[in-house]
């Protein structure tokens, strides 16, 4: 009995621990960022990618599997694809700190919490932020489907 208390104990603090570990590593993001990451969506992406990011039969979602396929990737790779590759019809054109707004957008609408700190636009900053592996069904999408 009291090995098997023990070990729950041992169990509950690793399930813990894992949570304030997972909680600390992701991106931060403030709601202004993610306000103006929206308008900037509206106006560029959404005509394709769709205004609940869903996609359509030749432009992939940004949401859901999109979730899955960036899981623990740094954020400045999604941003420097972004800034480099879209909007599709015009690449290269949205400024850093556009790009980086839409990029929060991206994280919010996928379930990141805003805060007080915005998302860096320093590459090696944002290097260092991964985007995170939420696992499928636990995840809240701000935006309805
Ligand atoms: C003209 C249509 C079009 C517009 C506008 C557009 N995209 Fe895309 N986007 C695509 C297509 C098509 C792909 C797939 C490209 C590929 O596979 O090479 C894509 C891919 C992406 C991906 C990678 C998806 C993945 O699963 O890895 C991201 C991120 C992205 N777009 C973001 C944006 C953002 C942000 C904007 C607005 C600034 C935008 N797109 C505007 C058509 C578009």
């Amino acid at each position: 009995m009291i090995r098997k208390s023990s070990l729950l104990v041992a169990g509950l603090t690793f399930l813990l621990s894992g949570t304030a570990f997972a909680r600390a590593t992701l991106p931060p993001l403030t709601a202004e960022q993610a306000d103006k990451g929206e308008a900037l969506y509206g106006a560029a992406c959404a005509i394709c990618h769709g205004t609940a990011m869903r996609g359509n039969f030749q432009t992939p979602p940004l949401r859901g599997t999109f979730v899955a396929r960036w899981a623990n990737v740094p954020v400045s790779e999604l941003s420097d694809y972004i800034q480099r590759a879209m909007p599709l019809m015009a690449p290269g054109t949205l400024s850093r700190e556009d790009t980086i707004a839409i990029t929060a957008w991206l994280l919010k609408a996928n379930g990141v919490p805003v805060g007080k700190t915005p998302l860096p636009s320093d590459d090696k900053l944002l290097h260092s932020f991964k985007f995170p592996a939420i696992p499928a069904g636990s995840y809240k999408a701000v935006i309805p489907d």
